[in-house]
Parts: C-alpha cells; sequence; structure tokens
C-alpha cells in the first residue's frame, strides 16, 4: 500500500507517522511520501519519520519529494494536509476582523474565508495532478476550512473525504469519562465542518442506548470545561457543541479575549520553531511531547481508520465530511455536511440522521449558504462575491462590517489572488 501526504514538511506529520507505526495492522503502509515545496522542513520531519518508523520495527519505505506529480504517482491515498501562506497568512486571518470588532479565527468568519480563497485552487490543482498520476486514489482532506476544500475537490469530481478531529476528540473523550474503550463509543454527531453538536453518544453502535444525559449529570463540569462554556449553557441546549460553536455562542466575550494574547498563529510559530530544532537531533525517534499542545490531537488515529476503511473496504462508521445527499432535507444535496457515514471501498454515505432541531437547523442552513457563496469567491474571484460571502456570514451580516472586512481581506492577500 502507497501513501502520500501533500504537507507532509508539516511539523504535524510525526503524529502521523506514529499512529501509521502503532497502528500497521490496521494500515500497513509499505511505502510513505511526504511531498513539500519546503526542502529544508521536509528533510528534518522526513529524518525523524524515518527514525520513528525504525525505532518501531516498521518496515515502510519513507520517501520525500517536492513533486507532487511523482509523489502520489501509484498512491492508494492522498492525505492534503497543507497550509497556504504557513502561519504567517494564519496570523493575519487572525488579526485584521479583529479591527471591525469581528472573530479573527483561521476557519470562521472572515479569516476562514481568506483561507478558503487562498486554499481552493491551489488544493484544485493538486487533485488535478492526482488524477493524472494516481487516477484511483482515494483523497483525504484535512486541510482547512475542510467543509468548502471538501466540496470543492467533490464538484470537480474527485475521490475525495474531508476529515476533522474534533468528533474523535469527544469519542476519546467520552470514552474514558465512560471508562469504556473509544470503538465502543458512537457519536450522534451532526452539523458542518466546526459547526457540530453532539446530539447522543451511543455505547455499542448507532442503535445503543445514549449516555449523553448520564455523561452530562456526571461529568458536565468537565465537559464545559473543556469548551470554555458556562456549565448551564450545556444543560439548556442538552448537547454537547464543539468548542467552535464558541465563536457563535460567546462571539464578543472572544472578541474581546483575542484583543488582549498573542495570536495562535504566534503561538504554533513559536512551537513549531521549537519542533524543528527537536527533530533535527539524530537522537529522537519519537513524537515529541510538545507536539500535544497542537490541536490535531488523535489526528492520526482518524487518518488510519478512514484510509483503512476506503482501502480494505470495512464498512464501518466513521464521522466525516461528504456530501448531504438528503440527510438534512433543508440542505441541497450537494451541500457538505459532518456526520456519521458507512464507510467503504465506494466512498462515504451518511447514515440516516433524525430531524435537526430549529436551534441547531438555523445555523447549519446559514453558514450553509455562507460556504456556498465562499466557494464562489474562492473559485471566480472578485470583490463583489468576497463581500457578498461576508455579508451571508452569521458573524457578520451588516453592509458596514461586511465592507470594511472585504478591503481588509484583499490587501492582505493581493499575492496569492490571480485577480486582485
Ligand atoms: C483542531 C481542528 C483543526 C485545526 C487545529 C488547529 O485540530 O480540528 O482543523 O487545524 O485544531 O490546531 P493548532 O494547534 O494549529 O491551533
Ligand atoms: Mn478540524
Amino acid at each position: 500500500m502507497k501513501l502520500a501526504v501533500v504537507g507532509g514538511g508539516s511539523t504535524y506529520t510525526p503524529e502521523l507517522v506514529d499512529g501509521f507505526a502503532r497502528l500497521r495492522d490496521t494500515l500497513p503502509v509499505e511505502e510513505l511520501v511526504l511531498v513539500d515545496p519546503a526542502a529544508e522542513r521536509l528533510e528534518l520531519v522526513g529524518g525523524l519519520a524515518r527514525r520513528i518508523f525504525a525505532k518501531q520495527g516498521h518496515p515502510g519505505r519513507i520517501v520525500t519529494t517536492d513533486d507532487v506529480a511523482a509523489g502520489v504517482e501509484g498512491a492508494d491515498a492522498v492525505l492534503l494536509q497543507l497550509r497556504v501562506g504557513g502561519q504567517a497568512a494564519r496570523n493575519q486571518d487572525e488579526t485584521w476582523p479583529l479591527e471591525c470588532g469581528c472573530v479573527g479565527q483561521e476557519t470562521t468568519g472572515a479569516g476562514g474565508l481568506a483561507k478558503a480563497m487562498r486554499t481552493v485552487p491551489v488544493v484544485l490543482d493538486i487533485a488535478e495532478q492526482v488524477r493524472r498520476s494516481a487516477p484511483d486514489a482515494w483523497i483525504i482532506d484535512f486541510t482547512n476550512p475542510v467543509g468548502i476544500v471538501t466540496r470543492a475537490l467533490l464538484q470537480a469530481g474527485h475521490r475525495a473525504v474531508g476529515l476533522c478531529n474534533v468528533a474523535i476528540g469527544f469519542q476519546r473523550k467520552f470514552a474514558q469519562l465512560l471508562d469504556v474503550l473509544p470503538e465502543q463509543v458512537h457519536l450522534d454527531h451532526v452539523g458542518l465542518n466546526h459547526l457540530t453538536w453532539e446530539r447522543g453518544v451511543r455505547l455499542g453502535g448507532p442503535n445503543g442506548e445514549d449516555l449523553l444525559p448520564k455523561l452530562l449529570a456526571e461529568h458536565g463540569d468537565s465537559i464545559a470545561d473543556d469548551l470554555h462554556m458556562p456549565r448551564q449553557i450545556v444543560d439548556r441546549l442538552g448537547v454537547v457543541p464543539s468548542y467552535y460553536l464558541r465563536y457563535f455562542y460567546a462571539h464578543d466575550e472572544v472578541v474581546r479575549e483575542l484583543g488582549t494574547k498573542p495570536s495562535r498563529a504566534a503561538q504554533v510559530a513559536a512551537m513549531e520553531k521549537e519542533l524543528l530544532e527537536m527533530y533535527g537531533d539524530p537522537a529522537l525517534d519519537e513524537k515529541p511531547a510538545l507536539l500535544a499542545k497542537r490541536g490535531g490531537a488523535f489526528y492520526s488515529e482518524a487518518a488510519v481508520a478512514l484510509a483503512s476503511s476506503l482501502l480494505r473496504n470495512t464498512g464501518d462508521v466513521q464521522v466525516v465530511n461528504t456530501y448531504n445527499n438528503g440527510t438534512l432535507p433543508f440542505l441541497a444535496d450537494d451541500a457538505v455536511i459532518e456526520v456519521p457515514a458507512t464507510v467503504d471501498a465506494t466512498g462515504a454515505t451518511p447514515l440516516p440522521v433524525p430531524p435537526l432541531e430549529p436551534l441547531f437547523a438555523g445555523l447549519v442552513a446559514n453558514v450553509t449558504a455562507y460556504e456556498d457563496l465562499a466557494l464562489e469567491a474562492a473559485l471566480r474571484g472578485g470583490r463583489d462575491r468576497v463581500f457578498a460571502a461576508l455579508l451571508a456570514h452569521p458573524l457578520i451580516g451588516q453592509y458596514e462590517y461586511a465592507e470594511g472586512l472585504t478591503d481588509r481581506l484583499i490587501a492582505h492577500n493581493r499575492e496569492h489572488f490571480a485577480w486582485a
């Protein structure tokens, strides 16, 4: 089995490689190609990746290259985990929206639109190279914003599934609280990428007993603490929102907070510098503890599980991003949603979802409309399309904000936009 990781020079890669090494019975990788344009990083990351495989007795070969077409050739699956413009671009996404009193975040709000617009053309170009060099490969997209990027890939006819670690994070947390194995916990997870709620936590599978009320009664404080939301709010919702919902439910509070501390991008850039120094140490042969301070916990496990289901035709259930196809009847079939789906060699098929309460459906419909317009802006460019997407976003909505944000988004990203 051959896997390629585009963005393989990411400081996150050792997490992924550690997962491939530990879970080699689930996913027997014979060749792992790390593709990245940043030669220096790639060498450091590639070196550590080889030492991790060697230490764990993994027989797989690790190859590094800056050539996408050559790297993905004949691959069974291609993972996309890239960040156009790096942490510097992310730092801007997190900063200029604050000047307009709006949240600055890499996937939510105006910053998320900027990221989508920089990223979609680059990902589509890579996907075309995959189509030519590895026509049967599955594309597993981790590249944010995952909902919009996955939709761009599917619309262009690629064999793609979008993946995020939020669901697997909840699964692991709830399993620990319930003292059961993570595989035993099925989540009634619903929404869009980075806009989801856990409406049920079932033991054994989709039809198992719902232990969410028990979890909230016994561990509500710990669950709410992790989300930085008041316990009463979680109790009143009666479901567990992802921490990205805080940008909606506590927007103004978050804006005030963000104004008083360094951006997440600045924190991550400092961590990355430290990590790369560590990776250069030939004595290091495992993923360093510092990596756990990044947001990507369990992403290697999610990736291994999804690749295994797609390539080994397992037909098990995983939370993924894929076409709605009637699952949420108030959205178009070609909207991309994040829900539990049966995954086999034909792709992902969402399980049926009980009707979504208006409290959640309103936001899902609104953000889906924004994502429609965001994808239009990313594919076709133009100031008017940027403005329309921002005006449609539930966290923006007023033309005064949308104008100010449009000007800033374009000014800060001109070098990435062919049309500007
Ligand atoms: C979570 C999200 C990812 C996001 C990451 C950011 O894992 O699901 O989509 O990329 O957090 O983590 P970072 O350490 O870069 O802030
Ligand atoms: Mn995510």
